[in-house]
């Protein structure tokens, strides 16, 4: 005999019914338990009562014993009483001497409710496991889209700017959903020798400091623009400078540049391009031998950092040259953004002779720096939605004359790429600036208010859009308007 002194601590502990030494459990096919099934527990120590129900006690078990109850417990909830049910006694008698001695009992009438339930319960969960799991992915893919849209009324209740933080944050910690979908053959696309799987992105300011481009990216865009980044880190204006206007389904942003600045940003965004890097190498399937670049630095979707200036520096193009040298080699796409009214004088940039100076100074510093075969990334300006008809022809005439590669702008045709941006919420808008002349559009607002459900719903949407008119492509769509 083991001297109980002596024996080891057992490793798992469940609750379970006061054990067979004290109270006698109710019989199992007219045996007493105690009787025939050995003791939960070696120990002649009586284990304390539960905390809360001092009619349980906690029993320290063995994993084997634990297996024995779980056997136990099915076998009552399923078999008992059933067609199916094993005869018990023979079946008891033989393994245990006990039950050989006791010999066969009458089963105790077991109440008809209980076990249906248990039944039902049971079916439901084996039908309800059965179908997810052959649904098909698409399907459940959308309802967790759709779902997340129970959570609108709930980010529409907080300040704005929390609001906005806690989306980051969970798009940062991978709590969003992931389009596994792909994105349907209409809407792919090729620009600056790189495909888009489709020509809706995220604008800047969302993910102003890189933390979320993953998350972002997973949840479908076809790109992403981090930013604005600052050279220096700075806090921007004081808060609160975001502002919804729900009537209008519209948001005021007077942030100000609020920015980490470069050197966090890149080594976020190294940090990720690392891993990208581990991944592709690590990955079994042989590179494209397509010319064009299937994604992005990012992964399979295109980055773009949308650069900015400090507020208090003098030398703006300085500011420029510094976020190319620390950002560019991250970035699928650069942006010299001279768009917002929050930093005093960065407007002014737009006029023709500065826009002139600050490009080329732009261009330089990035053709400078040493790059791979596939190049330095295209540098685009983003300018104002409200310039007058002669700005923009000045900036036309800049952009034209130093081969800018493409311009963020509101709505307008052009010769280079544009990113049509502000007031899309929807697959028709989309279309309209793409009509328009837009290549790519971006926006921002729409997802504030409708979260990650209407990346999927505007995507389908132009897809339609440009099925329903005959366009084989988003490039077919490209400036139709003005043909
Ligand atoms: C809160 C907020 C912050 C923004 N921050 C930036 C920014 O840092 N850099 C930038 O280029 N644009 C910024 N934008 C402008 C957006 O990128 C976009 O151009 C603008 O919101 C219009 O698009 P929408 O109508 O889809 O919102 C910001 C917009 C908002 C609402």
């Amino acid at each position: 005999m083991v001297d109980p002194r002596h024996q080891q601590p057992q490793p798992q502990a469940l609750f379970s019914l006061p054990t067979p030494t004290q109270t006698r459990r109710p019989s199992i096919h007219g045996h007493s338990a105690a009787a025939d099934s050995p003791p939960f527990h070696s120990r002649a120590v009586r284990p304390p009562p539960h905390r809360f129900l001092p009619g349980l006690r906690v029993v320290p078990m063995s994993s084997s014993a634990v297996a024995r109850v779980w056997r136990r417990s099915l076998h009552d909830g399923l078999l008992r009483g059933s067609p199916w049910r094993v005869a018990p006694a023979t079946a008891r008698s033989a393994s245990t001497a006990a039950g050989a001695t006791a010999g066969p009992k009458k089963v105790p009438p077991h109440p008809r409710k209980g076990r249906l339930l248990t039944g039902a319960m049971i079916g439901l969960a084996i039908a309800g496991g059965a179908y997810v799991s052959t649904a098909d992915e698409a399907k459940f893919c959308g309802w967790i889209f759709k779902f997340t849209q129970l959570g609108n009324p709930l980010f529409a209740l907080l300040d704005a700017e929390f609001a906005h933080r806690l989306a980051v944050t969970a798009a940062a910690h991978g709590f969003v959903p992931r389009e596994k979908r792909p994105d349907p053959s209409v809407l792919g696309l090729e620009v600056w020798g790189r495909k888009f799987t489709n020509p809706i992105g995220l604008a800047a300011g969302f993910d102003k400091n890189a933390e979320a481009v993953e998350g972002l990216l997973g949840m479908g865009f076809g790109f992403v623009e981090v930013g604005s980044v600052t050279p220096l880190p700075q806090e921007g204006n004081p808060k609160p400078r975001i502002f919804r206007l729900r009537d209008h389904g519209a948001v005021i942003n007077r942030c100000g540049f609020n920015s980490e600045g470069i050197v966090v940003v890149a080594k976020r965004l190294g940090a990720q391009h690392g891993k990208r890097k581990m991944e592709e190498t690590s990955s079994s399937v042989s590179p494209s031998t397509n010319d064009v670049k299937q994604g992005g630095k990012a992964g399979p979707g295109i980055l773009g950092v949308n650069l900015g200036k400090n507020k208090t520096s003098e030398d703006a193009s300085a500011d420029y040259v510094q976020g190319v040298h620390t950002l560019s080699q991250y970035a699928d796409y650069l942006v010299i953004n001279i768009s917002s009214p929050n930093t005093p004088g960065l407007r002014k940039l737009q006029g023709r002779q500065q826009l002139k100076d600050l490009v080329k100074k732009v261009q330089a510093a990035r053709d400078e720096m040493q790059w791979a075969e596939d190049g330095p990334p295209p540098l685009l300006v983003k300018i104002a939605p409200d310039l007058s008809k002669q700005d923009l022809e000045d900036i036309a005439a800049v952009a034209l004359a130093l081969k800018l590669d493409g311009l963020i702008i509101s709505n307008t045709t052009g010769k280079i790429p544009l990113i049509g941006c502000g007031g899309v919420s929807s697959g028709e808008d989309a279309y309209k600036k793409i009509r328009s002349g837009a290549t790519l559009v971006q926006l921002y607002t729409a997802f504030a208010y409708g979260g990650p459900a209407i990346i999927p719903s505007v995507k389908a949407e132009l897809a339609e859009c440009l099925e329903r008119d005959g366009f084989k492509s988003v490039q077919e769509a490209v400036g139709a308007d003005f043909r």
